[in-house]
């Protein structure tokens, strides 16, 4: 069995906030460090031990330009002694500004790969090639897929749903909310809630691609853990999108300035737009006791500085 690394603060509190008719209960996973503060820190420590028992030495990752999963895997490199190279997505940019993660991976010394859009596409093939070249060199390279969400990322994820365990069972927590950009966070937290046997909803909140594509990467993921998975255990939600990946809107924006004042950091891309679709579904089906997920992504917001001044 995999042993993961201890790189992050853990357990990670969770708070309770009174308010309208109900008790919102928040899962602080983006406290669970300074640099590492987010969800990508727990599926890393288990992709990296994996990783260091295969004896690799350079990690690859990918993600967006301001990638949180990237930012952490470079954070965790820099620690482990490990050389990382990102591929980063920089969409239609033509001027990238080194601020935010990016700013970050640069001081943690990753090498970094820019791919327009198009190309992005392809990036499994790029990385295919970027992996043979370094075998070449005698490097013995680990790849990790975007978000580290596979069999052995989500791990972390079924770790935090038991971590949980009592607190959902003692706060009669009616319905747990997470962001979904590449489904692992989900699916560990569904893994988890198979194996404790808890009758607990589930809901992901979309902030890109579609409901039935989550549905198929979800279910792959976990047969290969042996886990079969009912179509009644799926709340995927797509009504928070918005106009696309990383698109704020302007109810998000309010509730994301409304909630800094209470203490509570939720980012453009990902948490702000889940926060607020929890906040809405929870009203709609009634909910006393929500939990939310608190995934992280508070350095990104200085690379989206311009909707928030
Ligand atoms: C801050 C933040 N929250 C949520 C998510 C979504 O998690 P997952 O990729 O596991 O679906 C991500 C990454 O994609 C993220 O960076």
């Amino acid at each position: 069995m995999l042993k993961p690394l201890n790189l992050t603060n853990k357990p990670t509190p969770i708070e309770k906030y009174e308010f309208d008719n109900f008790t919102l209960h928040i899962k602080r996973d983006d406290l669970n460090g300074l640099v590492d503060s987010g969800n990508k820190a727990r599926k890393l420590e288990y992709l990296l031990a994996d990783a260091l028992n295969k004896k690799s030495d350079v990690i690859i990752t990918a993600g967006y330009l301001n990638s949180n999963h990237c930012r952490i895997t470079a954070y965790f490199c820099s620690r482990l002694g490990l050389k990382s190279i990102l591929v980063l997505n920089c969409l239609k940019r033509k001027k990238i500004e080194k601020e935010g993660n990016l700013l970050l991976d640069y001081l943690f010394g990753a090498e970094i790969h820019f791919l327009n859009e198009k190309e992005y596409k392809e990036k499994e093939n790029y990385v295919e090639g970027l992996i043979k070249k370094l075998i070449k060199k005698g490097f013995n390279p680990y790849y990790i897929p975007t978000g580290g969400s596979n069999e052995i990322g989500i791990l972390g994820y079924r770790d935090c749903f038991l971590e949980m365990v009592d607190y959902l069972k003692e706060n009669k927590i009616d319905g747990i909310f997470c962001a979904v950009g590449s489904g692992g966070t989900y699916a560990g937290l569904l893994y988890g809630k198979l194996i404790s046997n808890l009758d607990i909803p589930i809901y992901g909140i979309l902030v890109d691609e579609t409901i039935d594509y989550f549905k198929i990467k979800i279910s792959e993921i976990l047969k290969k853990l042996d886990c079969q998975i009912d179509e009644k255990d799926f709340h995927l939600i797509d009504s928070y999108i918005g106009k696309g990946y990383g698109i704020p809107y302007k109810e998000e924006i309010k509730l994301i300035k409304e909630w800094a004042k209470r203490g509570i950091i939720l980012d453009l891309t990902y948490t702000g737009k889940a926060f607020y679709g929890m906040l809405k579904e929870s009203k709609k089906m009634g909910f006393k006791n929500p939990l939310f997920l608190h995934t992280g992504g508070i350095f990104s917001i200085f690379a989206h500085k311009e909707y928030l001044k």
